[in-house]
């Protein structure tokens, strides 16, 4: 059998929600790996073999799909520890630091995801990089409206050295500014070689007055389960 990229998300998905168990309450991650995990969370509990699962969802979108599917829901006020989180990655390095956010929803996901006890990162194997930055795709900063365009050329100029090239996220045939869950823009950068130390990259974005968040998750995956032709892969921290 060939299996397509979405079978080996679905793979990973499934392997992940192995580690809910009852009572647990589960961080409910966004994009066409999680939206897998959430399906099935929502089919064990109409099973009956999940029982009293709390979700925790991390965008609007996330939150339609699990009420659709039966999953209750609360939020980080009522529920402020998370027993497991699941959710995709753009990109994993070989630290399982990852890149997150091509949805858009990274700064909800970082918030929920820094509070869990374990972090399970579902991706197929075509999410593996060498680096950070290294798929050539984006690495999302969520920025707020006001003078977004002086907010990216601060951005660019940050990581000149990498030959970095900050851009609005558009969606739409007119263009139109992506907004995020949260009111925001997002400015994706696209490098052209490495941005060096993850930590030093990540702090000085965080300087810039007008970022909101970014999509480098350091540090935070506990375990990633990574689906391939040849099988399921489990890399735990
Ligand atoms: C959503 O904002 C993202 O962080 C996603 O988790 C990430 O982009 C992975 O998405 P896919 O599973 O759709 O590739």
């Amino acid at each position: 059998i060939i299996l397509t990229q979405d079978d080996l998300k679905k793979i990973a998905a499934y392997k992940a929600v192995e580690y809910v168990k009852s009572g647990m309450v589960i961080g409910l991650g966004t994009g066409s790996t999680a939206k897998h995990a959430v399906a099935r969370i929502g089919e064990l509990l109409r099973q009956g073999k999940l029982k009293d699962i709390v979700g925790i969802p991390t965008s609007k979108m996330t939150h339609e799909q699990a009420l659709s599917v039966g999953i209750p829901l609360s939020d980080l006020d009522s529920h402020p520890v998370i027993d497991i989180a699941i959710d995709g990655a753009d990109e994993v390095d070989p630290y399982l630091n990852l890149v997150k956010g091509r949805g858009g929803s990274l700064l909800r996901e970082k918030m929920v995801e820094g509070v869990c006890k374990k972090f399970l990162v579902i991706v197929d194997e075509s999410k593996l990089v060498n680096y950070i930055g290294d798929s050539g795709l984006a690495m999302p900063v969520e920025v707020i409206q006001f003078c977004w365009k002086f907010t990216a050329s601060k951005l660019q100029k940050l990581f000149e050295e990498s030959g970095c090239e900050a851009k609005l996220r558009t969606f739409g045939e007119k263009k139109e500014p992506f907004v995020t869950d949260n009111g925001n823009y997002i400015i994706d950068l696209y490098f052209k070689e490495s941005i060096g130390d993850l930590k030093v990259a990540s702090d000085s974005i965080l300087n810039l007055a007008g970022v909101v968040e970014h999509g480098i998750f350091l540090d935070m995956a506990t375990t990633v389960i990574i689906a391939g032709e040849l099988g399921l892969t489990v890399k735990n921290k």
